[in-house]
C-alpha cells in the first residue's frame, strides 16, 4: 500500500476495446465500490466510441470516464474532430492531451497541445498533458531540456490547478517493458514540480503529476512510492481487469 498519498490512476486504452469490454467497467465499479478508496482516483480513457456506454453505466460511482484527445475548437467544419463540450455531453470527466502516440503519428505541435488544453480546461475538463523524451534524446543527455521545452510551450498561462495534470511518459518505456530506475523518475518528477512552480506559483501545489510507461502489478508500488509521484497513466495493464486491479490494490 503506498500511504499517505491521493493518488491519480488513469488507464489509456489507445485503439482498443469494444462493447464486450462493459463487462471489465461492471467488474471494476463492483471491485471500487467494495475497496472504497477514500484518496484515490480512478479513470478509464476508452476510445471515444465507448464513452457514452461505460460513463452511463458508471453513473454515481468514484470511476471517472475520459477521452484519449479534443479538438481546440468549440464546433464547425472540423471533420473528424470532436469537442470538449461534446466528450462531456457523453458522461466524458477527463482527456489526454499530447500522448507521445498522437505528438508522433498525427504530428502534434506544443503550440496545438496548448491550445487543446486551454480548450479542455475552460470546459472544466480534468486535463492530462503528456510530456516525455526519446530513447536519442535520453541518450545524448537532453531529458530535462526536452521536458522543459514540452512544459513551457504545451502548457496554457492560464489554468485551474484541481484541473490540470502532467503525465511524464518517456517514449522509450512506453509500451516496451522498460521503465526508468527510481532515481531517474524522482529526478524528472521534482524537475517538473519545480517548473510548475516557478511559472504557476503556490497553485502548482494541487497539480498531480503521473508517471507513465509500462506500468505493472510488478512495478506500481516502487513506482508510486516515489517522492512527487501522484499516481500512474497506465496502457497496456488497464486493458485487463485483474492487472488493473492489481494496480489499484495499492492505493488507498
Ligand atoms: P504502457 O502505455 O503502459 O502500455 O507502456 C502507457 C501510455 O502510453 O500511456
Amino acid at each position: 500500500m503506498v500511504k499517505n498519498k491521493d493518488l491519480l490512476i488513469a488507464g489509456n486504452w489507445k485503439m482498443n476495446g469494444s462493447k464486450k469490454n462493459l463487462s471489465m467497467i461492471s467488474l471494476l465499479m463492483k471491485y471500487i465500490k467494495q475497496k472504497k478508496f477514500k484518496n484515490s482516483e480512478i479513470l478509464i480513457c476508452p476510445p471515444n466510441t465507448l464513452i457514452d456506454a461505460f460513463s452511463n453505466i458508471s453513473k454515481r460511482s468514484k470511476l471517472m470516464i475520459g477521452a484519449q484527445d479534443c479538438s481546440d475548437k468549440e464546433y464547425g467544419a472540423f471533420t473528424g474532430d470532436i469537442s470538449p463540450s461534446m466528450l462531456k455531453d457523453i458522461g466524458s470527466q477527463a482527456v489526454i492531451l499530447g500522448h507521445s502516440e498522437r505528438r508522433q503519428y498525427q504530428e502534434e505541435s506544443n503550440k496545438l497541445i496548448r491550445s487543446k488544453a486551454e480548450n479542455a480546461l475552460n470546459n472544466n475538463l480534468l486535463t492530462i498533458v503528456c510530456v516525455g523524451e526519446s530513447l536519442n534524446q535520453k541518450k545524448s543527455g537532453n531529458t530535462l531540456r526536452v521536458i522543459g521545452e514540452q512544459l513551457k510551450k504545451s502548457l496554457p498561462d492560464k489554468i485551474k490547478p484541481n484541473d490540470l495534470v502532467i503525465a511524464y511518459e518517456p517514449i522509450w518505456a512506453i509500451g516496451s517493458g522498460l521503465v526508468p530506475n527510481n532515481d531517474d523518475i524522482y529526478k524528472v518528477h521534482s524537475f517538473i514540480s519545480d517548473k510548475l512552480k516557478s511559472r504557476y506559483g503556490g497553485k502548482a501545489k494541487k497539480i498531480k503529476i503521473l508517471y507513465g510507461g509500462s506500468v505493472n502489478k510488478k512495478n506500481a508500488s516502487s513506482i508510486l512510492s516515489i517522492d512527487y509521484v501522484d499516481g500512474a497513466l497506465v496502457g497496456g495493464a488497464s486493458l485487463k481487469f485483474s492487472d488493473f486491479r492489481a494496480i489499484l490494490d495499492f492505493c488507498n
